[in-house]
């Protein structure tokens, strides 16, 4: 199996962020190329633990296969980061020392003409991280509902022409491939001169995202990485565009704040108590020598939170 081809992002800043010692029971949610793993394998072992998940088999083929010397030392999770405290107690942890995930895709799902990520090349529209899952990205664009599809493209890529899309997507089904996609919607947005970006590349990922269920697995994983945390333990996530971004955020703001009662109340009666303290009052940026070597690297943003 061929080398990962995955330049990891923001890595540096996002693992000097979790505060890593020898002995340290550490999940890294996002495999991928296996970069952030071998980091922190280095910070941790020989007393820590590693538990790496990643949803797409492949993944886990190819680092377990490249990297034999480290393998055997780490617990590999083919499973999505949502079941993150299923795995956990299936394998006796009751809490952990960091947390990190840096979402997405990596460069070898992008990059492989038989995922159909990217309108780049041409291939089957399919777009599952898991192979396993049933449904793919053709049969959302060639069976949901025009306004189910405009719905679709309008939340999840923020596109402004979305009910146009859906409608050209409806009149030219059946959609079989990633290019007819890219053709389809590319006919029915003006010509924006000015932007570089290719006019399907919101579309493509409204799709994905819904494909995927990103944000609702997205969710629950914050929800409980965060009270899986032990007292004084991190968690660092990068986030890829301002859907994501957003659900981090108002995950790590709402588990920061104490009392949840309404103003007019003058007794606290929630009983809610902060979980964490945010580390990054702003989310921190790739520095400009990363995103030259690295373009991918531009969109990204981390942001840490620690356990209270
Ligand atoms: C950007 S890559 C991670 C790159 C990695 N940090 C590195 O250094 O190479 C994201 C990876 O996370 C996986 N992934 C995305 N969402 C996931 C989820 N909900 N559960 C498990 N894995 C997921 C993808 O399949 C992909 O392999």
């Amino acid at each position: 199996m061929k080398e990962s081809i995955h330049i990891p992002v923001m890595m540096k800043e996002a693992i000097e962020m979790l505060n890593l010692k020898s002995g340290m029971t550490v999940v890294d949610a996002t495999l991928g190329g296996g970069g952030y793993a071998r980091e922190i394998y280095q910070k941790i072992m020989p007393d820590g633990k590693l538990i790496v998940f990643d949803r797409d088999k492949q993944a886990i083929e190819r680092f377990k296969n490249n990297y034999p010397e480290i393998a055997e030392n780490i617990i590999y999770v083919h499973s999505n980061h949502a079941d993150v405290r299923k795995v956990l107690k299936e394998n006796s942890i009751d809490s952990v020392d960091a947390i990190v995930a840096d979402l997405g895709l990596s460069s070898d799902q992008l990059n492989d003409s038989k995922r159909g990520f990217t309108f780049q090349k041409d291939s089957p529209l399919d777009m599952r991280m898991d192979l396993e899952e049933k449904h793919n990205a053709m049969d959302v664009v060639n069976k949901a509902e025009v306004d189910s599809l405009a719905d679709i493209i309008y939340s999840y890529g923020d596109e402004r022409h979305s009910r146009k899309i859906a409608r050209a997507i409806v009149k030219n089904r059946p959609i079989e491939s990633t290019v007819q996609l890219a053709e389809i919607v590319k006919k029915v947005l003006p010509l924006n001169w000015k932007s570089k970006i290719n006019p399907a590349t919101k579309t493509f990922q409204a799709i994905r995202i819904f494909v995927n269920k990103e944000y609702e697995h997205l969710r629950i994983f914050l929800t409980d990485g965060i009270e899986l945390l032990r007292e004084g333990g991190r968690i660092a996530i990068v986030s890829f565009h301002s859907g994501e971004d957003r659900i981090v955020k108002n995950s790590f703001r709402t588990n920061a704040r104490g009392c949840v009662c309404p103003d007019v109340i003058p007794v606290c009666v929630c009983d809610h108590e902060a979980l964490v303290k945010i580390i990054t009052k702003k989310p921190l940026k790739p520095s400009e020598k990363e995103i030259k070597n690295n373009p991918r690297s531009r969109s990204a943003c981390l942001r840490v939170a620690e356990r209270i």
